[in-house]
């Protein structure tokens, strides 16, 4: 197959690239009302969140810095463990930092429930999170997520820099995978 068509890989499209922009118009509304006149840092992790960090970031008219960190979880397959390596830690100091994490999902919530814990020990004024989905059905344990872009079903998805096998990512939309592709 060529490349660059992978409308065949896709069972279907679960969130438009619409979709997703009229969200995160919603949310760079509200941390930009929150963050008025305060200090922010915004924390991405790599490589999911690199498409909503972008397109949320550019929507704010607060003046943020941006930062990132790389994270790998331990465990067999691809199920999170909650046990986690830093792969890129951060380059910014995060003492008396107003710092909101931006991930691209939460799954079983482990890996962020470790970096929420990472990051308060480094002396941060406060840490907040702003994830594109989340699966609820899919909880592990409860992460407090000040802004959520969509509950989804509990399905593996593609696209707006999530991957299947370092693929996918570049797709404006999310979808869900059709099973000849995995299986
Ligand atoms: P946990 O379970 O710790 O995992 O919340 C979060 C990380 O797991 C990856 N993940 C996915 N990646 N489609 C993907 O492409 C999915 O449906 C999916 N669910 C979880 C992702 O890296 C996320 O940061
Ligand atoms: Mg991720």
């Amino acid at each position: 197959m060529d490349q660059s068509d992978v409308s065949g890989d896709l069972a279907n499209v679960l969130l438009t690239e619409e979709q997703i922009g009229a969200k995160l118009d919603e949310i760079a509304a509200r941390i930009d009302a929150d963050y008025a006149g305060k200090d922010l840092l915004l924390v991405g992790v790599l490589k999911g969140a690199v498409m909503v960090m972008a397109d949320l970031a550019r929507r704010l008219h607060h003046p943020v810095q941006m930062d990132w960190m790389a994270v790998s979880s331990y465990g067999s397959g691809t199920k999170s463990s909650g046990v986690v390596r830093i792969l890129k830690d951060l380059d910014a100091d995060l003492s008396g930092r107003n710092v909101v994490i931006v991930e691209d999902i939460i799954d079983s919530g482990l890996t962020l429930s470790w970096l929420v814990a990472n990051l308060r020990s480094r002396g941060p004024a406060s840490v907040e999170i702003a994830a594109m989905l989340r699966k609820p059905d899919a909880a592990k344990v409860d992460v407090d997520v000040r802004y959520v872009g969509f509950d989804i079903p509990n399905e593996f998805v593609v696209g707006y820099g999530l991957d299947y096998d370092e693929k996918y990512r570049n797709l404006p939309f999310v979808g869900t995978l059709a099973p000849h592709v995995y299986s």
